[in-house]
């Protein structure tokens, strides 16, 4: 793995699998009355948030905590960015502190990137503008692969505002690099320029109709998942549908909606990033319905995002060439015996 975690195209699939491998072993230490290990001690992670986040800014730095990290928050109001610093110097600024790694969400595509380039420590994307959310994408996969298995082969749909999502982008290259098969589905106008482009790979195909997906009637059959992207209103400048209401009629998990896929296909999972606008993108009753791992998906940052700061941090060149051993992760049995408290 590389010192940073930018796009998900830094990622093989060894990679992925080794990162999946690593979180199962990090979701079990979740599940443990005392969590906290000494893993990461002596590290220190600066979550560097100059956009809003609930889940990922939390699970980064629950995940730093848990594995004894010292975890600091820094945002863009509470930093000297307010008074004009630019963000190459405030990264410098940090980075010269001696820390570890910057976990770090900005409005501008690219900001990760650039800063990558101006400092010494691991810089971790956690949402760059429209561009890449690279750890919401492992997550998504761990998610999947936890209820159907292998992900070879399977068929997922993502749905939505295609134009605005960083989380699509990521989730299309990590699950193809997984050997899933993706539809995306939206109406033109959230339809990514230049995506004609990306049709032509296998295993990718658009639609600009959702019924047919749902039906399995399209280029790659029925669905296994379904994946419905949040309408990002804050950063729609035009009209990119005429309502709500017909958005929704058009583009919604519906109640009706999800009857009829569940009838299709009892075991089709259903995911949304979150936030959600609940009666926009996804109805209630398909958000809270046994086949949404909404929630799963939340548990699953955490546990995903400790695996990447181990793969990226642990070992004395920061780069573990496996998943934890139960030794590694000392206090890791079933006693919490050694655990950091
Ligand atoms: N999915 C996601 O990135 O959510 P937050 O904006 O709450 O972090």
């Amino acid at each position: 793995m590389t010192r940073h975690l930018i796009s998900s195209a830094d990622l093989g699939r060894a990679d992925v699998e080794a990162i999946l491998e690593t979180a199962g072993s990090m979701h079990d230490l979740q599940r443990r009355e005392v969590k906290k290990v000494p893993t990461l001690r002596g590290r220190t992670v600066i979550n560097f948030f100059f956009e809003d986040s609930t889940r990922t800014r939390s699970s980064f730095e629950i995940a730093g905590k848990w594995m004894s990290a010292d975890t600091i928050n820094l945002s863009g109001k509470g930093s000297s960015t307010s008074k004009g610093e630019s963000l190459r110097d405030t990264a410098m600024t940090v980075d010269a502190m001696a820390v570890d790694a910057l976990v770090m969400r900005h409005p501008a595509s690219g900001a990760a990137h650039q800063v990558a380039q101006w400092v010494r420590c691991s810089v971790i994307n956690a949402g760059d503008g429209t561009h890449e959310h690279p750890t919401q994408a492992l997550l998504d996969a761990y998610t999947l692969r936890s209820r159907l298995g292998d992900l070879d082969g399977k068929h997922v749909a993502i749905v939505g505002d295609l134009t605005h999502s960083r989380v699509f982008r990521s989730n299309v290259i990590t699950l193809k690099t997984l050997g899933a098969r993706v539809t995306v589905v939206a109406p033109p106008t959230l339809m990514p320029s230049g995506i004609g482009a990306w049709s032509a790979a296998d295993g990718f195909a658009t639609s600009w109709e959702l019924d047919p997906v749902l039906a399995g009637e399209h280029e790659h059959g029925p669905v296994d998942a379904v994946m419905m992207l949040r309408v990002q209103r804050e950063r729609m400048s035009g009209g990119y549908f005429p309502t709500a209401r017909e958005y929704t009629v058009g583009y919604g998990l519906t109640r009706d909606r999800l009857e009829t896929l569940v009838v299709r296909n009892p075991e089709v999972l259903v995911l949304h990033p979150g936030p959600m606008n609940r009666g926009l993108e996804i109805a209630p009753e398909a958000a809270d319905s046994p086949q949404s791992v909404v929630l799963d998906q939340v548990s699953a940052g955490v546990a995903v995002r400790m695996a990447v700061l181990y793969h990226l941090l642990a070992g004395d060149d920061g780069a573990p060439s496996g998943p934890p051993s139960p030794a590694t992760l000392a206090g890791a049995t079933t006693t919490n015996e050694g655990a950091v408290g």
